[in-house]
C-alpha cells in the first residue's frame, strides 16, 4: 500500500513538473545563449549593443512575427554605414541556425524577461527636447496603438516602445515613415508616422527611451 502511494506521489510530481519542461522557456533560453543572440542583444535581451534593439519584456507575438520576417528576408532596412550592410544583416546571417520551434521558444523566453532600466543618454537631452517628444507622441496619435507613454500596446502584435534604445527607435520610425520597413503590420502606422518630422522623431525617441519599464 505504502509503495503504491509513493508511486502515485512520484507520478503526480512528474506530471506537475512536465508543463514547466514543455513550455519552452528553458529551451528559449538555450537558443538565446547558444545561437549568438546575446552577443548583439545583451544579457537576457535587456542590454543591446550599439544601436540594436532591446528585446526583454517585448510582446511575445510581436517578437515572433519579427523573427519570422527576418528569417524570411521580409524585413529590410537602411544600411549601417560602419559595415556597409543593412543593420539586420548580422542577424539574418545566423538565422539558418534556428528553426520555427526555436523562434517560438526564444520569443516566449524574451517576453518573460524583465525590461532593462533606461540607458542614460550622453549628452543628456534638454528638458525641452523630452517635453517636445511627449507632446508629439500625444498629438500625432501614437497612443491609440502603443498606449500611454509607449507602455501599453493595444494589441499583442504591437510593440512596447518605452525604454527602447534611442538610436534604434529613431531608425525604426524613420524606416517605417519612409516605407523602407514595410513588413508585418507596419502599414497600420503609415498614416500617423508620415506626419512626423525628423526633429519630432528624434524628440520622441529621446523621451520614449528614458521611460522606465524595469520596475513594473
Ligand atoms: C550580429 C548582431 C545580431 C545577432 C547575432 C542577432 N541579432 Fe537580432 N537584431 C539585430 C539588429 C541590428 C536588429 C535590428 C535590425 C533593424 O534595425 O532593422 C535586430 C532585430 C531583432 C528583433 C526585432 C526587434 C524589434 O523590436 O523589432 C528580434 C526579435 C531579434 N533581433 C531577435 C534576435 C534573436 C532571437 C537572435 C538569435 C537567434 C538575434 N536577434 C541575433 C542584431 C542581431
Ligand atoms: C494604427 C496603429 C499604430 C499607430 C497609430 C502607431 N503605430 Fe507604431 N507600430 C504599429 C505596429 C503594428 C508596429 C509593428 C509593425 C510590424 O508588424 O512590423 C509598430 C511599430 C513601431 C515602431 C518599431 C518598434 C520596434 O521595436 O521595431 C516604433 C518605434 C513605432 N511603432 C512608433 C510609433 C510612433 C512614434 C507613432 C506615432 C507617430 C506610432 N508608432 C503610431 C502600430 C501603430
Amino acid at each position: 500500500m505504502r509503495l503504491i502511494f509513493r508511486t502515485l506521489l512520484t507520478a503526480a510530481a512528474l506530471a506537475a513538473a512536465l508543463p514547466a519542461l514543455a513550455d519552452g522557456t528553458d529551451d528559449g533560453k538555450k537558443v538565446y545563449m547558444t545561437k549568438s543572440c546575446m552577443a548583439c542583444h545583451g544579457m537576457k535581451g535587456a542590454k543591446p549593443v550599439m544601436t540594436y534593439p532591446a528585446l526583454a519584456g517585448q510582446n511575445e507575438k510581436y517578437l515572433l512575427n519579427q523573427l519570422k520576417d527576418i528569417k524570411a528576408g521580409k524585413r529590410v532596412g537602411t544600411i549601417d554605414e560602419t559595415t556597409g550592410h543593412p543593420f539586420v544583416q548580422g542577424m539574418t546571417d545566423i538565422m539558418h541556425l534556428v528553426d520555427e520551434n526555436d523562434l517560438k521558444n526564444v520569443a516566449k523566453y524574451l517576453a518573460e524577461q524583465k525590461p532593462g532600466a533606461p540607458k542614460a543618454l550622453d549628452p543628456a537631452p534638454a528638458p525641452e527636447e523630452i517635453a517636445a517628444g511627449e507632446a508629439a507622441y500625444n498629438s500625432l496619435g501614437c497612443k491609440s496603438c502603443h498606449g500611454k507613454d509607449g507602455m501599453k500596446p493595444s494589441t499583442k502584435t504591437y510593440p512596447f516602445l518605452a525604454g527602447q534604445n534611442r538610436a534604434y527607435l529613431i531608425r525604426a520610425m524613420t524606416e517605417i515613415r519612409d516605407k523602407t520597413r514595410v513588413n508585418g503590420q507596419s502599414k497600420l502606422m503609415f498614416g500617423t508616422i508620415k506626419k512626423a518630422s525628423d526633429a519630432e522623431i528624434a524628440a520622441m525617441a529621446s523621451w520614449l527611451s528614458q521611460i522606465d519599464r524595469s520596475a513594473e
